[in-house]
């Protein structure tokens, strides 16, 4: 079978499937298989894949078929121009996230604080853009923190980054001249109405705990104040309808300097403040 031909029966079939997107799933998937960046496909046109390469093809397909993401089927997703391992264990980064790399890396700062780490994307991406800081970065999953260790290493940057498990600042000890985090912010009402893709293949406790969303908000701001260092900045990532209600949070807990921050698609998504 040539490329050409396994694209059109790869993509008739996701298609059959309900898959929105068949033409790009289908060649990122054989790109993959076939260690070629996407592109390079179209060079391909007639050549025949083997027999083993087709078969691994079609598993992917399949597992496509079942929602899983292709990003969870690849295994990695690129994050501020890295690849990332991720797994069933830590959500996919998002690349609104990336919102909150832009901001940090404005800043001046020695280290930093990281809460929800899941595949560790953030803390290790501003640890491999800035050779001077060092880090510390909690989950509440081990699961989680194993998949960080090893983002670590890939990144080079395992020697200035402290994991830790920890339930939000249980385990913190010492002040930080950054915090940030992108906790679960999905309200339960919202957790019903997300697609297979997410709820099937992202952690449950990485979307959501519950409630209105805004609990680990609550946690978070709680104690944040007094693990800032003097003039640290604390940066959340929102849910887009969340500013007013997240900012009331940051009022109430004694912030200044509070700043509602947009991302690429002009959404509200990032909260910032100064603890004086
Ligand atoms: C939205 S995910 C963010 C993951 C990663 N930072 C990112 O932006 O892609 C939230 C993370 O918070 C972690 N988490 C949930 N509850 C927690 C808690 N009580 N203490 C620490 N981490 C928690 C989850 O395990 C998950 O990895």
């Amino acid at each position: 079978m040539t490329v050409q031909e396994l694209l059109t029966v790869s993509q008739a079939k996701l298609r059959e499937c309900g898959i929105s997107d068949p033409v790009r799933d289908a060649r990122l998937l054989l790109a993959d298989c076939l260690e070629l960046r996407t592109q390079n496909l179209n060079l391909l046109d007639d050549s025949c894949i083997s027999e083993i390469k087709i078969s691994k093809f079609w598993r992917m397909i399949n597992e496509r078929c079942k929602r899983k993401p292709v990003a969870k089927i690849l295994g990695y997703r690129s994050f501020w121009g890295r690849d990332f391992e991720i797994n069933e264990n830590v959500l996919d980064p998002r690349g609104d996230t990336e919102t909150l790399i832009e901001l940090i890396l404005d800043c001046n700062f020695d280290n930093m604080l990281e809460l929800g780490t899941g595949s560790g994307a953030i803390a290790i991406t501003v640890l491999a853009e800035r050779p001077e800081v060092t880090c510390v970065a909690t989950d509440i999953s081990q699961y989680a923190l194993n998949t960080a260790r090893t983002n670590s290493k890939r990144h080079g940057v395992e020697s200035r980054l402290k994991l830790l498990y920890s339930n939000w600042f249980d385990k913190i000890s010492g002040s930080f001249d950054i915090i940030v985090s992108n906790p679960p912010y999905i309200s339960s009402k919202e957790y019903a109405q997300l697609s297979a893709e997410v709820v099937k293949y992202d952690p449950k406790i990485s979307l959501t705990l519950g409630g209105d969303g805004l609990e680990a908000y609550r946690e978070i701001l709680s104690q944040a104040i007094e693990k800032l260092s003097k003039n640290g900045h604390i940066f959340l990532e929102i849910g887009y309808t969340q500013a007013n209600a997240v900012g009331h949070l940051f009022r109430e807990a004694g912030f200044q300097q509070i700043k509602v921050h947009k991302d690429l698609g002009s959404r509200d998504r990032v909260i910032s403040a100064k603890a004086s």
